[in-house]
């Protein structure tokens, strides 16, 4: 009767540690992600449905955007290097060859007429830190939907998912197991946003793809304050650059999965033997 007590009293205590405590601590240390939200929803001072014009786009873009920003696959070289332009900008302009690619369209058109709101930053810009690119809120919606017309209609016909995370991320952080630097140099970064973009080899395992989806859609959900800007990602391209991720942070994943069916045939296989084994052991005695 006495040990019988003692394992009542040793359940209760297992129980409320892990019923109650364990998965209070859990959701204050780990709220649970928000599903991303592929269309940027909040974002509605240009209405992206309008059709542009790639013509008027071009020309609006050679006169607006490409004294910072280059555009290698049309001809438009950077006009300075990475440092000169971090120490310039406190972040490298991304070059936007690929802009029609990475990003979506409604988030595109409301970035370009402003910047800090699309990428729910307004908390770290002020009249005496102004966001390091300019919001082009002047232009007629109808003008903003030409320039996204245009990056559509120059986009690469495919990118790899190193190319997608370059592209998307390497302005700011790097990724040491796949051999990419950033492009902003870690110091100046530090400076510019309070806190320095982590190295990205490891986080698929430190935060898993889950938290990485909410993550990039919009930071502030998850590390409410942070510097890192709101991506705003096609859902297409936010599942390649977590896959490169994962290609250089996770490589044995899958051969880690396939293992798993194979250790639990052995343990079947040896159950099996040990009850067989039990069997004839004792076999006199029942
Ligand atoms: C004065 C320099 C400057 C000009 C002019 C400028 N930009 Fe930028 N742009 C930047 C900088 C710097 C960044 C990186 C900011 C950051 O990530 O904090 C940036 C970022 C971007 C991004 C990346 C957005 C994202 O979510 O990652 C796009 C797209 C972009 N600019 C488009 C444009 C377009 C289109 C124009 C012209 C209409 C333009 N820019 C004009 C400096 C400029
Ligand atoms: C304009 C710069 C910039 C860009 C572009 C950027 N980040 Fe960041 N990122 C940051 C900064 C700054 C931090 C550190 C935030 C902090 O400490 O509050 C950060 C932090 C992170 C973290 C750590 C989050 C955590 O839980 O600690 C991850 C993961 C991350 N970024 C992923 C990405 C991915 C993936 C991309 C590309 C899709 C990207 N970032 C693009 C600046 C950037």
């Amino acid at each position: 009767m006495r040990e019988f007590k003692i394992l009542v009293v040793l359940f209760a205590i297992v129980g409320f540690t892990y019923y109650g405590i364990e998965p209070y601590a859990h959701h204050i240390m780990h709220p649970e992600p928000v599903e991303a939200d592929f269309n940027f929803k909040d974002l509605k001072d240009i209405d992206s449905s309008l059709k542009g014009d790639a013509q008027n786009g071009k020309t609006l873009v050679e006169a607006n955007c490409v004294a910072c920003h280059s555009i290698e696959s049309q001809g438009h070289m950077p006009l300075m290097d990475d440092a000169t332009n971090a120490a310039s900008y406190g972040v490298v302009p991304p070059d936007l060859s690929t802009a029609g690619n990475l990003y979506n369209k409604n988030y595109l058109a409301n970035f370009i007429a402003n910047p800090a709101k699309a990428m729910h930053l307004e908390h770290k810009y002020s009249e005496t830190k102004p966001f390091p690119m300019p919001s082009y809120n002047w232009m007629t919606p109808k003008e903003i939907m030409d320039i996204v017309a245009y990056f559509e209609s120059i986009k690469a016909k495919e990118l790899t998912h190193k190319e997608s995370f370059e592209n998307a991320c390497g302005r700011c952080h790097s990724m040491a197991y796949a051999g990419i630097s950033a492009k902003t140099p870690g110091k100046v970064a530090t400076s510019h946003f309070g806190s320095t973009p982590p190295d990205l080899s490891q986080y698929i395992k430190s935060r898993g793809e889950h938290y990485l989806h909410s993550f990039i859609n919009d930071p502030q959900n998850l590390l409410k304050g942070t510097a890192m800007p709101r991506v705003g990602l096609t859902q297409e391209t936010q599942e390649d650059v977590i896959a490169f991720m994962e290609e250089t942070g996770d490589r044995k994943k899958d051969e880690r999965n396939a293992l798993g069916i194979w250790v639990i045939l052995f343990f079947v296989l040896m159950s099996g033997l040990a009850i067989a084994w039990k069997r004839e052991i004792w076999k006199d005695l029942h």
